[in-house]
């Protein structure tokens, strides 16, 4: 069904864009790409009213994003409650679509429902035609929480197996940062992703910052920017007063997540800075101990992948200083197809009060992984591998978090860093 929307005459442009694309980073930046396992494309075979790619994101601690896409419109409506069996609430909510090129997008549906119990299993239907039901799990209100943290996940079949190690880990939110599906201007691919990981992105919020691959500008084209990014994966921006999709915060569990984007505005004069000035100056450390930062392209970096590239360059030299002085904890980015671990780090030297940074852009994308690293290794890189896999960390409490980085051994799960995090908060030669 999904095909039969590809418009050939676009793909010669698209391919000749990806080639570009793939001269840009591979001929300079210049690295290995070994053989990533294949594309997988999953195809919706049942009629246009049944909802596909279902996924949730939190918009409060007690309220939740319902997104999903029928190919034709039907009600935008969520019934939900603890058992299906007995009343059930309705919400409703709105629709959307987008065009790029010839491609015309389903009906996208966001529905937010609430308020919800902390730490309860809620079943919901969605729509009016349906029979199938679906459940998620609300975040807990306090510590212990369990995040799964995974960046440049793609869709191959390394994909699947990253997915099946994370959801067999009982997490409880997933953060992601950035390089969702890959699609590269393949709209079709979008659709193709949110069919993948539907069954757990319908059961558990998947909080998601942007990618390069979600720009999917075209001079002339397509001038505008994050279409189907903006449209498919709307996250909670303005409940965090931001302007833009592209970078929000929220609070969950005693932590405060600030979502960045790596390819919005960074420098002093942008919108983007000046709203994380405030955000950081909101911080109740008190009720969120913890502060945790994603952006996408890597401030501190050792892999040879992606030295250089503004985003991590000039982002950093322009925000750094902010998330130094705010004390936060971690940054986690993606971008390159490797795991790293920085030690604690401000102004590219090891620093007790800085945030520890960590590379997880190892999900599984069809670009293979970027094995070649700077020789010597820098001091302040502690554990550096190019292999996929994903991250954990499990907040445990106002001063201790541990995180575990989980590589793919092949097809096995493989605990493979893990270290244990102290709150800077916590930390009275760190005072906030
Ligand atoms: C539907 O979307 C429009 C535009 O985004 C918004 O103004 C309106 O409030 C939404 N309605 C509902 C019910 O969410
Ligand atoms: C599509 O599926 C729904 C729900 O199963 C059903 O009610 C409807 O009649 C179907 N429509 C077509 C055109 O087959
Ligand atoms: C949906 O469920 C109702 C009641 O259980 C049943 O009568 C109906 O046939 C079902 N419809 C479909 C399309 O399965
Ligand atoms: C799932 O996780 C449990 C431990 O948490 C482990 O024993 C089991 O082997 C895992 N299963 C798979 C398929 O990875
Ligand atoms: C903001 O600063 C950057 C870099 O200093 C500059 O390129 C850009 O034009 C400025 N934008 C505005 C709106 O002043
Ligand atoms: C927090 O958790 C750590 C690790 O389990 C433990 O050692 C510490 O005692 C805990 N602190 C409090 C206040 O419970
Ligand atoms: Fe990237």
């Amino acid at each position: 069904m999904a095909i039969k929307k590809t418009h050939f005459p676009f793909l010669t442009l698209f391919v000749v864009i990806i080639i570009i694309e793939y001269l840009k980073f591979d001929v300079v930046h210049g690295y290995d790409r070994p053989p990533a396992r294949k594309t997988i494309f999953i195809s919706h075979d049942d009629n246009d009213t049944v909802p596909q790619q279902v996924h949730i994101s939190q918009v409060a601690q007690d309220k939740m994003r319902i997104s999903w896409i029928t190919e034709s419109p039907t009600p935008s409506k969520v019934e939900y409650n603890e058992f299906l069996s007995k009343n059930t609430v309705s919400a409703t909510g709105n629709t959307s679509s987008y065009r790029d090129g010839f491609y015309k997008s389903g009906e996208i549906h966001n529905v937010v429902i609430g308020p919800l119990k902390p730490n309860t299993v809620y079943h919901y239907r969605l729509g009016e035609s349906t029979n199938t039901t679906y459940n998620f799990k609300t975040t807990p209100d306090r510590f212990p929480i369990k995040f799964a943290i995974v960046g440049d996940l793609g869709q191959t079949e390394w994909t699947v197996s990253t997915l099946n190690h994370i959801a067999n880990s009982s997490y409880e939110m997933l953060l992601l940062p950035g390089d969702l599906s890959y699609a590269d201007f393949i709209q079709n691919l979008w659709d193709s992703f949110g069919r993948l990981v539907a069954p757990l992105a319908s059961q558990r919020p998947w909080m998601v910052t942007q990618g390069n691959h979600e720009i999917e500008r075209i001079p002339i084209v397509h001038k505008t920017p994050f279409t189907a990014y903006n449209a498919r994966w709307k996250m909670p921006f303005e409940e965090s007063g931001s302007t833009s999709n592209l970078y929000y915060s929220f609070d969950v569990s005693g932590v405060h997540v600030i979502m960045l984007g790596s390819y919005a505005e960074f420098h002093h004069n942008s919108s983007q800075y000046k709203w994380l000035q405030g955000d950081l100056l909101k911080i109740n450390r008190g009720k969120t101990p913890w502060v945790v930062v994603l952006i996408h392209a890597p401030w501190y970096n050792t892999n040879k992948a992606h030295q250089g590239e503004d985003e991590s360059v000039d982002m950093k030299a322009s925000m750094e200083d902010l998330l130094y002085h705010a004390r936060v904890d971690v940054v986690f980015a993606g971008h390159v197809h490797a795991y790293e671990r920085f030690t604690r780090v401000y102004k590219d030297k090891s620093d007790n009060c800085g945030p520890v940074h960590i590379t997880i852009g190892d999900g599984g994308n069809r670009e293979g992984l970027a094995r070649r690293y700077q020789d010597p290794k820098p001091d302040i890189s502690l554990f550096r591998e190019a292999s996929f896999g994903h991250g954990l960390l499990e907040v445990v409490n106002a001063s201790h978090a541990l995180w575990t980085w989980h590589k793919n051994d092949n097809d096995k799960s493989v605990a493979s860093d893990s270290i244990w995090l102290t709150n800077l908060f916590s930390n009275p030669t760190c005072k906030v």
